[in-house]
């Protein structure tokens, strides 16, 4: 057996065999998610997932953008199939979600809920599907390249030894313009073999987190557009010994978003003017923590993000006007990536948590005023 296929095996009894419920983690990650604003939808579908697929929920964030009516969706890693029933329920009757995962407790679980749901959200026909496989290797788990709108993913990649395998897979099986949205650890430095060891800490994400400034270039490598940081939050860790093993590296739950770009780009600065048409978010779209789109407000943006406007789900929701040939960026290195790292902006939004109570956890959608206010702190 190689290193990978031994990480694989006993992250699949981790959460096949070992942990039960959410609170069962060692660290905070599963509380660590209530900077964003959600729209009533989202909360309200929330609400209807059976408790049973609630209760095993393990993810680090909330991995559901807008403008989803109609989508095909697909999850990187679905668990319990949380996310993918709540996204059942915002891409509608017309959409359809896939979730993916390698361990077949999960996948059974996921399914036996399916019929549920379908029933709870009055579709004559289920919208949702499970299929075993692994996400480093989506074409032999059956699933076509080219064919879905957007893929989402919650604290799985940290799981996984081959990180550039699952994004390269990722990008052939989004369409053009397709996105992908996830939340996910990160590590404050570059991770220490020996960490890398422990099985715990496998099971956490903690081993395999990524080094956040990793992440954008193996984004960037792989083909991707530059990753744009939606929110993020510090991750506590629970345990004194997982915290003697882990030292002075420290972690973040971060949810970025980017898109697969048609091969022949033409990026030019634009004039976008957002039209206030997505569902539940009429006054204004937040984009990542560093755009907010208000209705019928042009803001320039640069090549891109018009690009990415002008390619993705969002087209019709904007009026584009092209400004100018897109600029060489003389940014480098950090300077140009600094907006992108999950510790600041977790620091800026003040969101580390200690413990993970239940009020804490209901209050993503029961502080919605307070957590709007917080997240104006950024200008589109
Ligand atoms: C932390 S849990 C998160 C589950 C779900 N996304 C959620 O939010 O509840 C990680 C899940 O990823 C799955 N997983 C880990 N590595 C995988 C891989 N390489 N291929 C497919 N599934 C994987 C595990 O089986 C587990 O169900």
């Amino acid at each position: 057996m190689n290193q990978t296929d031994s990480v694989q095996e006993q992250v699949k009894s981790y959460y096949g065999k070992w942990l039960k419920r959410s609170e069962d983690l060692q660290t905070n990650v599963t509380c660590s998610l209530t900077r964003r604003p959600s729209s009533k939808t989202v909360c309200e579908a929330m609400t209807l997932i059976h408790p049973e697929v609630s209760q095993r929920y393990f993810g680090c964030g909330l991995v559901v953008p807008e403008s989803l009516e109609g989508c095909h969706v697909l999850d990187l890693g679905s668990g319990s199939g949380r996310d993918c029933f709540i996204l059942s329920k915002l891409v509608g009757p017309r959409g359809r979600v896939t979730g993916v995962d390698m361990t077949d407790e999960q996948i059974q679980l996921a399914r036996r809920y399916v019929t549920y749901h379908q029933e709870k959200f009055g579709y004559k026909e289920a919208n949702t599907e499970f299929v075993q496989g692994y996400i480093e290797k989506l074409g032999e788990a059956g699933i076509p390249y080219n064919s879905f709108d957007l893929l989402v993913s919650n604290c799985v990649i940290c799981l996984c030894p081959d990180k550039k395998a699952v994004l390269e897979e990722a990008y052939r099986i989004l369409k053009e313009g397709g996105e992908l949205y996830f939340s996910d650890m990160y590590a404050s430095e570059p991770l220490d073999e020996e960490l890398k060891k422990d099985v715990v800490l496998w099971g956490e994400g903690l081993a395999g987190a990524l080094y956040w400034k990793d992440l954008i270039n193996l984004v960037k490598a792989v083909g991707f557009s530059t990753p744009y940081l939606v929110t993020a939050s510090h991750i506590k860790i629970q345990k004194a010994e997982i915290l003697k093993q882990t030292g002075d590296v420290q972690y973040a739950s971060g949810t970025y978003r980017f898109f697969k770009l048609p091969a022949v780009k033409s990026e030019r600065k634009s004039l976008v003017t957002y039209k206030g048409t997505v569902t539940d978010h009429q006054q204004e779209l937040h984009f990542d923590s560093a755009h907010v789109f208000k209705k019928d407000k042009a803001v320039e943006v640069d090549g891109e993000l018009a690009m990415v406007l002008k390619t993705s789900r969002f087209a019709s929701h904007f009026d584009i006007q092209i400004i100018e040939e897109e600029k060489e960026s003389l940014k480098d290195g950090y300077q140009q990536y600094c907006h992108l790292n999950p510790f600041l902006l977790a620091d800026k939004l003040g969101s580390s948590i200690q413990k993970c109570s239940k009020a804490q956890k209901g209050s993503l959608c029961e502080n919605q005023e307070e957590e709007e206010k917080k997240n104006t702190m950024v200008e589109g």
